[in-house]
């Protein structure tokens, strides 16, 4: 298996006249959706905690800042959301697509877990897709229109084989706000839908080779999954053609789940 495997952003899914906001969009994941909304023509904030990363790869969409600009956005914080919301409709006009990306996952024994620890994780992970859908939700649907996606977990679903119990807890509690807002907003215009991700080409930086080779073993299609392929998904629930989606969970796990 190539173990340098991606897919480039290629802008299957039209973004014309969209503009949108990715969380944790800096790398990973978040940095692959911010390429493909923007290779379609979409107008994109690259928000990181990490403001420097969310300029690196704004600078690198367009330079001039007319299509792709950075902002600085602690998920944790909900003046932080309130100010992205400010910043890009006094650019832009308006939010139609959110893409809440950013996570954190901490693999603690479970015995030496505090309860310091539980909470800031699901903050990270849970409490900041509740800010972010609160505060977006009411900018969408003033608008009549709106895409919100949420990138969750596999750990959310199956209870986590690897994952520590906060972060499998914190990414069920994203995949239910995705079911309650997508309901509270249905008929509005406004999609709310979820992504659940099993093992990512990104998480191969933080294992060993023999983390990674137990891994490929363990998914049936026998891979991590490229960044491309979620991007493409992603862009699947954050189009105009995505607008029956309501609530959903996109299983992309290589077989590792099966419902
Ligand atoms: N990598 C995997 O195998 C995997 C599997 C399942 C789910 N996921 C989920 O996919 C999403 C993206 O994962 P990734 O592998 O690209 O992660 P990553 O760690 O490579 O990138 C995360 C980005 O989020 C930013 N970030 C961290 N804390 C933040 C905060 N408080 N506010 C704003 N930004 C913050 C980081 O600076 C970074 O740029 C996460 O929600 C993660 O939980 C990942």
């Amino acid at each position: 298996m190539d173990e340098t495997f991606q897919l480039p952003a290629n802008g299957s899914f039209s973004f014309a006249g969209r503009t949108a906001l990715v969380t944790g969009g800096g790398r990973g994941v978040g940095e692959a959706v911010a390429r493909e909304i923007h290779a379609g023509g979409g107008r994109v904030a690259v928000s990181d905690i990490d403001l420097a990363v969310a300029q690196a790869v704004a600078g690198s969409l367009d330079a001039t800042g007319a299509t792709a600009v950075a902002l600085p956005l602690d998920v944790r914080e909900k003046d932080h959301f309130l100010t992205a919301l400010d910043a890009i409709t006094g650019r832009w006009g308006k939010v139609d697509i959110v893409v809440n990306n950013a996570g954190f996952a901490k693999r603690t024994p479970t015995q030496e877990i505090s309860p310091e620890e539980f909470d800031a994780i699901v903050q990270i992970n849970m409490r900041s897709v509740f800010l972010s859908c609160q505060i977006f939700s009411e900018h969408m649907r003033a608008n009549g229109y709106g895409r919100i996606v949420n990138i969750t977990s596999l750990a959310g679903q199956n209870g986590g084989t690897v994952a520590s119990p906060h972060y499998a807890a914190s990414k069920a509690g994203a995949i239910m706000l995705t079911k309650y807002f997508a309901r509270y907003l249905a008929g509005t215009g406004v999609t709310v839908n979820a992504i659940a991700p099993g093992p990512i080409d990104t998480a191969k930086a933080r294992l060993s080779p023999e983390q990674i080779a137990r891994v490929e073993a363990e998914v049936p299609a026998g891979r991590f999954m490229a960044v491309g392929e979620i991007a493409a998904a992603t862009a699947l629930l954050a189009s105009d053609r995505g607008g029956f989606f309501v609530g959903a969970t996109l299983d992309m796990n290589g077989g590792l789940y099966l419902r």
